[in-house]
């Protein structure tokens, strides 16, 4: 999206590039993270009103930089990144001369109206997650093409409690969307029978989702446009070619090979994801869905450990949702960046009904995080845990113990598999 107020970053460290990025944008001013060994050249070309360089003093390239543009140099070694806004308001509005165009209001306007050019009357195909970003890409291209965009909602049975209906009660009812919901549940289960490792179930579960969701598509003729809900921090990530992979991550909406469309169009690969949250909220998508908390495109395929089979699911889903509905009541669901539980896989000896019983353990995980790359403990209050604890173990039948997770992010992940 083309912006006439640019700012680049550029990261000599490499780690707070994204950090920096999202402050600029917060003071209403557009930025884009390049590579420190841009050219000049290539830099001029952007036309930047002013840049800032993360880098050490005296670095070479920076004093390069200052001879031909506005620059701001941050040097993390002798002053810690944690609350530069005001340096960064002072360097875009009296320095650079920056007005502030940067909003969502504007984004949404100017994307809706963008699309709409592009695709014209042409048919567009979305894969729907239930996420937040799939949900805004959705209800942006409805604004734009009304009834050529179709969306697919695969239910892989993986997902958690409510959770297809609550996505199907706002894209269809709420906006008219074309949904078409694929109930894919025996399907997957199938597939992962007797499945126990962690990355063949990921590997699975990404696959398969192609697979039906490339049937359900070639059903519909031809489709001209496929929408990925693709964000900034993705493109960033994938670019940088540094990161060692720990666990294959799938998105759902991964790229099919057998559908034939002329190309796929990424509305929110400009954007933070506070950003998605903000456009969806202008767009006027419910707090519920936009504010709704990062899933993994396996879904509780990868939180329930071990094999996978429809009784466990079911046992998680009754145990999650009670988490999840008392860390609400407790105020603490905007606080917590991530909360959920898991099935761990074990079996314990208890008393239930004055006889023994041998029940799963259930682990409850939170996390405090920005960009979920690292992560501390959520602390919740013993209070919470012991109402979570008492009603998981009376209410889900197959529950004998409860256990709260207290590690951060590393050594541990924050999903358990
Ligand atoms: P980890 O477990 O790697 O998780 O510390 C970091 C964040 O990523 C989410 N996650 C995924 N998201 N597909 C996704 O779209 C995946 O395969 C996947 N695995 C983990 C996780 O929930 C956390 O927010």
């Amino acid at each position: 999206m083309k912006n006439d107020e640019l700012i680049v970053i550029l990261d000599f460290y490499g780690q707070y590039d994204q950090l920096i990025a999202r402050r600029v944008r917060e003071c209403n001013v557009y930025s884009e993270v390049l590579d420190c060994d841009t050219s000049i050249e290539k830099l001029k070309e952007k036309n930047p009103k002013g840049m800032i360089v993360i880098c050490e003093e005296n670095n070479a390239a920076c004093r390069q930089l200052k001879e031909n543009f506005n620059v701001l140099e941050f040097n993390p070694e002798a002053t810690p990144i944690v609350n530069e806004t005001e340096t960064i308001k002072d360097f875009l509005y009296n320095v650079c001369g920056c007005t502030g165009t940067w909003s969502m209001t504007a984004f949404a306007q100017e994307s809706v109206k963008g699309l709409k050019e592009k695709i014209g009357d042409k048919k567009v195909l979305c894969a729907l997650s239930g996420g937040v970003d799939s949900s805004v890409c959705a209800v942006l291209l409805n604004k734009a093409v009304g009834q050529n965009l179709t969306c697919i909602l695969v239910d892989h049975g993986l997902m958690r409690k409510n959770e297809a209906k609550e996505v199907e009660a706002v894209v269809k009812d709420q906006y008219g969307i074309n949904l078409i919901k694929i109930d894919a549940e025996d399907r997957f289960l199938g597939k992962l029978k007797g499945i126990t490792d962690p990355e063949q179930k990921r590997k699975i579960i990404g696959e398969e989702f192609i697979r039906v969701f490339e049937e359900e598509a070639k059903k519909l003729g031809k489709i001209n446009y496929l929408v990925q809900g693709t964000i900034y921090p993705d493109i960033l990530e994938s670019g940088v070619g540094k990161a060692k992979i720990v666990k294959s991550h799938h998105n759902v909406g991964g790229l099919p090979e057998h559908i034939d469309f002329e190309e796929i169009i990424e509305p929110l690969k400009d954007l933070f994801k506070n950003e998605v949250r903000q456009v969806g909220l202008v767009l006027g998508i419910p707090e519920k869905l936009v504010y709704r908390q990062p899933f993994p495109g396996p879904g509780l395929g990868v939180r329930v450990l071990g094999e996978l089979t429809k009784d466990k699911l079911d046992i998680l889903r009754e145990a999650d949702y009670i988490y999840r509905e008392e860390i609400a009541n407790a105020g603490l669901d905007k606080e917590l960046n991530q909360y959920f539980a898991i099935l761990t896989g074990l079996k314990t000896v208890g008393v239930k009904n004055e006889a023994r019983a041998y029940e799963y353990v259930v682990a409850l995980r939170s996390v405090i995080t920005i960009d979920f790359m690292t992560a501390k403990i959520g602390k919740i209050p013993y209070e919470v845990l012991e109402k979570v604890s008492s009603r998981i173990t009376s209410e889900v039948a197959g529950v004998g113990r409860v256990v709260y997770d207290i590690t951060s992010k590393p050594p541990a992940t924050i999903e358990w598999e």
